[in-house]
């Protein structure tokens, strides 16, 4: 059986929603002492490896000690989950189109921080969830799976964000158990599906 580590910096509704519904999390890996992510781990009793940056001279340093680590526990494919930092050579290298991320807006349109705000305050109409794999790039990498999302014109942000978050905690899991499956593949560095989603 393929086994997961996710990478998250903050709150962790991702990373519980795939424990939850997919399972079988052997590894949280956190870059925030303070995320409440780990109280949502310590309740789901995964194990955890906690780091803060700023105690390392380099990405290089810290991406070694995270390597170590998921050595250790045997971890097949890394899930990026609210994981606020560009993954680094050490990590790209050692799990090369192994390493997959959730961003919330339909890119390339909106990478970074806030892309809900970002689209929002754009006026967009239509935005989405996109879960790629994951290069040195920000928020960039092929796409694996994109889904819509209908802002209506009476849409607050916070109804827009609920929509966003209610879409990724539903596709997510499903993607990780499709990516364990190998329902997807790299092709010519595109996405070719090889099995329906789901
Ligand atoms: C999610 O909306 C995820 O798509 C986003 O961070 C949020 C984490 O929420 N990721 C990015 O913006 C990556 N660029 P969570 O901690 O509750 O899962």
């Amino acid at each position: 059986m393929a086994k997961i580590a996710v990478f998250a910096s903050g709150n962790g509704s991702n990373f519980e929603a795939i424990v939850n519904n997919y399972g079988q999390v052997s590894l949280l890996v956190c870059d925030n002492p303070d995320a409440y992510v780990l109280k949502r781990a310590e309740k789901s009793q995964i194990d955890t490896f906690v780091f803060s940056p700023r105690n390392y001279k380099s990405k290089l340093e810290y991406e070694e000690e995270i390597l170590k680590k998921l050595e250790e526990y045997q971890v097949d494919y890394l899930v990026l989950a609210g994981y606020m930092r560009l993954i680094g050579s050490t990590l790209l290298t050692a799990y090369a189109n192994r390493i997959i991320n959730i961003h919330p807006s339909l890119l390339p349109a909106f990478p970074g921080k806030d892309a809900i705000l970002q689209a929002f305050e754009y006026g967009v109409k239509v935005t989405g969830v996109t879960v790629h794999f994951v290069d040195e790039g920000l928020d960039s990498g092929p796409i694996i799976y994109q889904e819509p999302v209908i802002v209506d014109d009476n849409d607050t942000y916070e109804a827009v964000e609920e929509k966003i978050h209610t879409l990724e905690h539903r596709i997510y899991p499903i993607i990780v158990q499709a990516l364990v499956n190998k329902d997807f593949v790299l092709e010519g560095g595109k996405v070719k599906w090889v099995r329906r989603m789901g």
